[in-house]
This record gives C-alpha cells, structure tokens and sequence, in this order.
C-alpha cells in the first residue's frame, strides 16, 4: 500500500564519519526540492528519540554550507539501541530492557512517516529489527574504515586515508632525520582497508592488517634489509586491529567482547618489540580520532551527498528496509541486515599482492 509521506525524520548513529553533515544536506535539500517534505533531525541517535529529545527543525537554512564541515550537527550516539536500553533500578543497579515499541510509537507520535538512519554495521543492525516490528526506514551506510558489506565504498574512508598518508609524510621526513624506525597506528577494527591504502600511499615498509596475522621476525627482516641496503629509517603502519600470529587484539580498555572495550595498544607493542631486538631508535604514534575527524574532502561529500539525495528517494519509492550502497559508479539499493556482513581485505587478493611486490612485508 502506498502511503502519504509529510514528514521524513533523519538520525545519524554509531560513531561519526566525515561525510554525515553531507549526507543530512543531500538527504534535506532533495526532500524539499523535489517532494515537499518536511524534514526534522533527531539527535543523539537512538538515544535522542528515546529519551525524548527535541527535534532539530532542517530547513534549507538549516543545512547551508553542511556540505563541508565534519562530524554530525545531530550528534551520534554509540549506545542506545532500542532493544537494549540501560535502565536504572530503584536498587541503584542497571538492567538492559527491550523498548522497541516504544521506538514505534515514539516515531507515530512525533508524526515522523520515514526515517533515513546513517550508521555503520550496528546501527543497520538496529534499523533492520526494526524495520521488522514496522518502523518505515531507509539507510546510509557509514564508517571510516570501509568495511561494511554490499558497499564498494563508505564516506570518510577517503578523508581517513588523506589524513593517515599525510601523518606518514610527515613522519618520513622526521625519521629520515633521526634515522629512526616511525610505527604509526591507524584506525581499522576488523579489517585493514586505511591501513593497507595509506600505507601503500605514504611508502610505509611493513603494513600490519587484522586480516593477516603477523610475525614480528618478518618486520625485524625487513627492517634489517632496508638498514643493510644503507637506508637508515623506515616506516611501519599497524591497523588497530592488527594481532600476531600467537596473539590476541591488543585493547587498552577492557576486553574482547565487551561493548566497553577500546581497541589500541598494538602499535606501541610493535615499536617495543622493534626497540627490543633491533636496538634501534623507534618513535610510535597513535593516529586515533584525527582519522575521524575534519572536513571531509571533496571525494566524501560527493559520495556523502549522493548518499543522502538517494534516500530521500528510496522514501518516496517506499523502498523500507532498503539501505543505498555503491556498486562500481553506480548506487543501488540493498538491504539493510545485509550491512552487517564486514567487508575484509581478501589477503590474496591483487591489492595485497601489489603491495608484496613493491616489496612491502605484511608480515606473514
Ligand atoms: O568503526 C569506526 C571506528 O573508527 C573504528 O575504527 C574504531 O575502533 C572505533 O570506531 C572507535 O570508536 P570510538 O569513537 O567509540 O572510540
């Protein structure tokens, strides 16, 4: 049955990606432009629209000049889903309970008739279940580190790798210098994407991918190689996610498994290591939230833009449950459960094989 659309909330969840205010504008200047809708922001995720929040009125006013600047005017939230929200007990104590319904009625209540929901992997997750009690959705697939499924690409995985290839420039000059061995830590949870691109773009020696187990023996090889052939500083880039072959993920907070848990720590294991057996000099650095963060470059608001204008679309299409990806040049509609399948780096894949034969050590 098709029904009448007025009103199309936007939600940006997850952790933010440079690209999401390109995405709010494109999504809001569409459905002005081309079907009269009204268009209202829900902030903080989830969260916002369970806890009530005010609605942030997106006019053409609203979103003017959105297309450059980084982060989300909505805000993001990484808790908050619907289905399992942090309640307090009169004991002082937490318990996680299923308000999805509420979510439903929430969304009736504040006259919303669709919703675009931006987010990566779990917040597609979230937009699937509920999509599955009514909710009439549509998403916009994000994350800096270019692993969701059924998408060739995600915005902000190109400003990540700007900002990452831009550290190891520096960082060459710096160790050519001091002739030190620079480790420098990217983002890159389950798969290696910033890693293995920045890396191959910023000249790095050694590139180490949560795709590929690692061995230190091979980073010391290589690392003796270069020092051999009279070269005396070299680079190495460590995917967050990155783990040796007889070892575990490294987190700096909590464990694996745990929804509090913060991945980081490999980079600095892997300078020690390098310290430890070479006796060189080894400065580490951790790229963290930089990759995360700025204006997005000219890349992601494009593909950010045509995400956005795209849903405003697939609403009118009624296409609910639907999330818009990119396949070659062209955008297409997928469904959104299918956003949780992460997209790996294929180890034998062309590109790692390129990067062997520059004569880059993956370490395998
Ligand atoms: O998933 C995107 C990502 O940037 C990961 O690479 C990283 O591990 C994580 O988000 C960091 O999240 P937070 O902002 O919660 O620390």
């Amino acid at each position: 049955m098709v029904e009448e659309i007025r009103r199309v909330g936007i939600l940006t969840g997850g952790g933010d990606a440079p690209g999401l205010n390109a995405v709010i504008r494109g999504a809001v200047l569409t459905g002005i432009n081309c079907y009269n809708y009204e268009m209202v922001g829900i902030r903080e995720g989830f969260d916002g629209l369970m806890n009530h929040m005010p609605l942030v009125p997106l006019d053409r006013d609203r979103v003017r000049g959105l297309h450059m600047r980084g982060g989300t005017i909505l805000g993001a939230a990484n808790r908050g889903s619907p289905f399992a929200q942090k309640m307090e007990l009169p004991d002082g104590t937490t318990e996680k309970r299923d308000r999805s319904q509420e979510a439903i009625e929430r969304l009736r209540e504040l006259e919303i008739d669709a919703l675009i929901v931006a987010g990566g992997d779990g917040t597609m997750g979230i937009s699937s279940r509920l999509r599955a009690i009514g909710a009439k959705i549509v998403g916009v697939p994000k994350t800096i580190d270019n692993d969701l499924g059924e998408t060739d690409v995600t915005f902000g995985f190109d400003t990540a790798i700007a900002t990452a290839t831009e550290a190891l420039d520096k960082l060459q000059t710096t160790a050519e210098s001091h002739h030190r061995v620079m480790v420098l830590e990217v983002m890159g949870r389950d798969a290696g994407w910033i890693a293995l691109t920045a890396g191959v773009a910023g000249g790095a020696d050694a590139i180490l991918i949560p795709e590929i187990p690692f061995r230190m023996e091979r980073v010391f090889a290589k690392i003796r190689q270069i020092n051999e052939a009279g070269r005396r500083y070299s680079l190495v880039v460590v995917a967050e996610g990155a783990h040796p072959h007889d070892g575990e993920q490294a987190y700096y907070i909590g464990e694996a498994g745990e929804a509090a848990a913060r991945l980081g720590g490999m980079g600095n294991f892997v300078g020690a290591e390098i310290t430890r057996v070479l006796n060189t000099e080894v400065r580490v650095t951790v790229l963290g939230h930089l990759q995360r963060g700025g204006t997005p470059t000219p890349r992601d608001r494009w593909l950010a833009t045509r995400f956005g204008s795209a849903a405003a679309h697939m609403v009118a299409r009624q296409e609910w449950g639907m999330m818009v990806a990119l396949k070659g040049n062209d955008l297409v509609s997928v469904p959104v459960e299918r956003a949780a399948d992460v997209k790996l780096i294929n180890p034998n894949s062309e590109r790692v094989q390129m990067a062997r034969d520059l004569g880059i050590t993956l370490g395998d």
